[in-house]
């Protein structure tokens, strides 16, 4: 269990004593069930890169890959760095034989299945532990019963919520108080602004954003006429067809001109400006290659002049209007 003492830089989640850089791994590219070209050689280098990099907060799941991939990795990757990290899983969520997703969140399979997370990444206890989403046939106060049940045995220390309902989120905190909720949150994507981000702020629980990169559409480098493979299933996504995919590329068009002059790339000025949001502890950001996390890594320890700001907030106004 990592005793450290908080770096400079780092935030606390919630009120639970873990400090963690504002920048994290994120480790869904690396289980390889919808980005391309990855395999273990690469992904493990990821990690070590992300490391290497100044982030010591690793986010996965136990769905993260058809069997466990990306906690197996992740296992092969920090034995060397345990003490200095802080590793996040969730349950909640897994796949059938057929790779078809089931969600599942009765006391009993969450346990089991944060034990079989503890297995694969080679760890005594997980510091951070999520329920993934809730389970249409089971309320979110029973599956926060085995949160309970989870941190008294130690085998997670804290514990969190992923895609809740603010109505969910209060349910689940009267039966297991959380230190932290992980919903998507970008420069496009701010539905949480309006009551969760304030019931978070008010309420000392973390904002551990995901898609701060909008799975690479933020990160700058996928413009318009982009060649996508044809298996490339952000495809699939609204916000990568039609006039979504238009109003994303006249926002990068105008961070095109913040990056000239700050000399920050544009997925560092998209990352330092989410980190950098009210009630934002930390940014869940994936990658499958080295060079990916160590450019996300770069958005930390520096921040955006106010006419930047500025700019961003105009950009972001004129999208809405679209
Ligand atoms: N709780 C939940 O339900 C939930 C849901 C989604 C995600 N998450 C968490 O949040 C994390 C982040 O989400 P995500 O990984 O789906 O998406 P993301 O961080 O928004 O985007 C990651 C993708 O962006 C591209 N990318 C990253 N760095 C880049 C760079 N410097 N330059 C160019 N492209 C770059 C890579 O795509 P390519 O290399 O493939 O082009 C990478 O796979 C996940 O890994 C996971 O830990 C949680």
């Amino acid at each position: 269990m990592p005793v450290s003492p908080p770096q400079v830089g780092h935030r606390q989640i919630g009120t639970s004593g873990i400090h963690v850089s504002p920048v994290a791994f994120g480790s869904w590219p690396i289980a390889g069930m919808t980005s391309l070209g990855v395999n273990d050689a690469d992904s493990l280098a990821t990690i070590k890169a992300a490391v290497e990099s100044g982030i010591n907060f690793i986010d996965t799941a136990h769905c993260y890959g058809a069997h466990g991939e990306s906690e197996k990795l992740i296992g092969r990757a920090i034995a060397e760095d345990r003490e200095q990290l802080v590793i996040a899983s969730k349950g909640g969520i897994h796949w059938d034989q057929n790779v078809v997703r089931h969600y599942d969140g009765r006391p009993e399979t969450l346990i089991a299945q944060c034990e079989q997370s503890l297995d694969r990444m080679k760890l005594d206890t997980i510091d951070l532990y999520y329920l993934h989403a809730p389970d249409p046939n089971v309320s979110v106060s029973d599956s926060a019963t085995a949160f309970n049940t989870l941190i008294e045995s130690g085998k997670i220390r804290t514990a969190g919520v992923s895609n809740l309902s603010l109505t969910e989120i209060k349910a689940f905190n009267a039966v297991c108080p959380i230190s932290a909720i992980q919903p998507p949150f970008n420069m496009l994507q701010q539905e949480i602004c309006s009551e969760i981000i304030p019931w978070c702020l008010a309420n000392k629980v973390s904002v551990i954003n995901y898609w701060p990169l909008m799975k690479g559409l933020l990160a700058g480098k996928i413009r318009r006429g982009h060649p996508f493979a044809a298996e490339d299933k952000r495809l699939t996504y609204s916000i990568f067809q039609g006039q979504a995919f238009e109003s994303a590329q006249q926002l990068l068009d105008g961070l095109d001109e913040i990056a000239e002059k700050t000399g920050h790339s544009v997925a560092q000025i998209v990352v330092n400006w989410t980190i950098n949001q009210p009630g934002i502890t930390s940014s869940l950001c994936g990658g499958k290659r080295p060079w990916q996390i160590k450019e996300t890594a770069g958005a930390m320890d520096w921040q955006l002049g106010s006419d930047c700001l500025t700019t961003i907030t105009k950009l972001i106004k004129s999208l809405k209007r679209n």
